[in-house]
């Protein structure tokens, strides 16, 4: 298994390019089941999770070429020679639910692996069902799995999540696009995936309205088209990266960033005292004087502050001048980088769903556990700004959601190596 080894105390200057959007790819590609035309998407992101979709697809019949060393992805789905969604694939990734709503739009049938809990919560997918029965969807749950059947085809409907969720808005409005009549969900996500979603299903023909608000209003058509698309930008890879900086001094401009993307958590690295200025191609980011003050935050559904962030800001806070508060409002257990962090020397409390930190002079490099997606690349973080050498084991957490992190961080001068054991 890869580790990564960082030693501290490097400022940073230069340049970091932002890929295609993990969470964005993810819904993109299942919907190339609606369809037998070509979808071609570019601007794809390189990552152990577009590797698991991929695999998914092709199992339910999705041909698939990658192109440009794996930045165009181009998917063909002629038929569906599979109904069923292995627990094999599943459950390497969560994501693969998001192939139910597309199986049961273009073929009325769908058996998907129900994909189980991770890390940082049980994340049951009770939503995505109630919204698809909503639909005219019977189901049967049964061994593990979602035994799912539209025989007359789905039919539009009115539907209300009685809660946020970013998944279950994708799954059912790509069920939607081929239900018959209208749609209307309520309370939907608004997420910028879900913005890129609609504009990829638009350009294949759906009619879409609504999207990056909270309803979304689809008349159903009878047939989609192909279409090219390029993948949004990650702003959770941004917002990762825009901490390097921000915990190790100097300064580094972020390609192709939007401050659109992520406006929630670039004011609270503003009221830290970090700048986050619009330049040319991008956002330049740096301390303002110096030190770094504490902010309290909670984690919302888009427009607020992303919980895919939460980490990464928690850990900057570790080093701030003062006491942050921070309060997880989405996902129930997504504080593991906590005991990796007090490890390496810093002072932070957990009552239930909230954590207190307060500042510290400086950390000291540890080898330290990476336990999920974003926890991982908080401790790549910490590394950059603790004092010695900081080993994070378990990487392959890092590469289903960052490419060649080491890559990225050593071009803007950090002191950081991939070491295969
Ligand atoms: C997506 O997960 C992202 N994953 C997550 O990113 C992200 O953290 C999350 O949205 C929130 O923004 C992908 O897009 C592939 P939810 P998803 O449905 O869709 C509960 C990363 O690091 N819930 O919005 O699974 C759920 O338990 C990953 O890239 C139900 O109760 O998130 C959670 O508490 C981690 N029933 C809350 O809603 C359901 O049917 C939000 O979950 C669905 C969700």
């Amino acid at each position: 298994m890869d580790k990564i080894i960082v030693t501290g105390g490097a400022a940073l200057k230069g340049r970091i390019p932002i890929s295609g959007a993990k969470n964005a790819c993810l819904t993109l590609m299942p919907a190339a089941l609606l369809t037998d035309e070509p979808l071609t998407l570019t601007n794809a992101p390189r990552l152990a999770d577009i590797h698991t979709m991929k695999e998914l697809l092709s199992s339910l019949g999705c041909e698939i070429a990658s192109l440009q060393e794996g930045r165009v992805l181009a998917l063909g789905t002629q038929t569906i020679s599979n109904h069923l969604a292995h627990y094999d694939i599943v459950r390497k990734m969560r994501a693969s639910i998001l192939v139910l709503g597309p199986l049961l739009a273009r073929e009325g049938r769908g058996v998907v692996s129900l994909p189980g809990g991770c890390a940082i919560g049980a994340r049951p997918v009770d939503l995505h069902l109630r919204g698809l029965e909503a639909m005219g969807a019977v189901l049967d749950l049964r061994d593990g799995y979602v035994d799912a059947n539209a025989p007359g085809g789905l039919k539009g409907a009115v539907f209300e999540f009685p809660m946020v969720s970013v998944g279950a808005t994708e799954n059912l409005l790509m069920a939607a696009t081929l239900a018959k009549g209208t749609t209307v969900l309520k309370n939907a996500a608004r997420e910028p995936e879900i913005v890129d979603l609609a504009r990829c299903l638009r350009a294949m023909g759906a009619q879409i309205e609504g999207e990056g608000t909270s309803t979304l209003t689809i008349e159903g058509v009878d047939r989609l088209g192909g279409a090219t698309h390029r993948v949004v930008a990650d702003r959770i890879e941004l917002g990762t990266y825009m901490i390097a900086p921000a915990i190790a001094g100097g300064e580094v401009v972020f390609e192709g960033a939007e401050r659109s993307l992520i406006s929630s958590f670039a004011d609270k690295l503003e009221a830290a005292d970090v700048e986050v200025a619009d330049v040319d191609g991008g956002l330049r980011v740096r301390r303002k004087n110096g030190a770094v003050r504490a902010v309290d935050f909670e984690t919302e559904p888009f427009p607020g502050f992303p919980t895919d962030l939460q980490a990464q800001l928690m850990t900057l806070l570790t080093l701030a001048e003062g006491r942050s508060t921070v309060a997880e409002k989405i996902f129930e257990n997504r504080f593991m980088h906590v005991p990796e962090l007090i490890r390496m020397g810093a002072k932070i409390d957990i009552d239930g769903s909230t954590a207190v930190v307060d500042g510290v002079s400086e950390l000291r490099g540890a080898p330290v556990m990476a336990s999920d997606l974003r926890a991982s690349a908080s401790l790549v973080l910490a590394g950059l700004a603790a004092q010695g050498e900081t080993i994070v084991n378990r990487v392959y957490h890092l590469d289903r959601g960052y490419e060649r992190v080491e890559k990225k961080l050593s071009a803007c001068g950090a002191n950081i190596e991939r070491v295969s054991e």
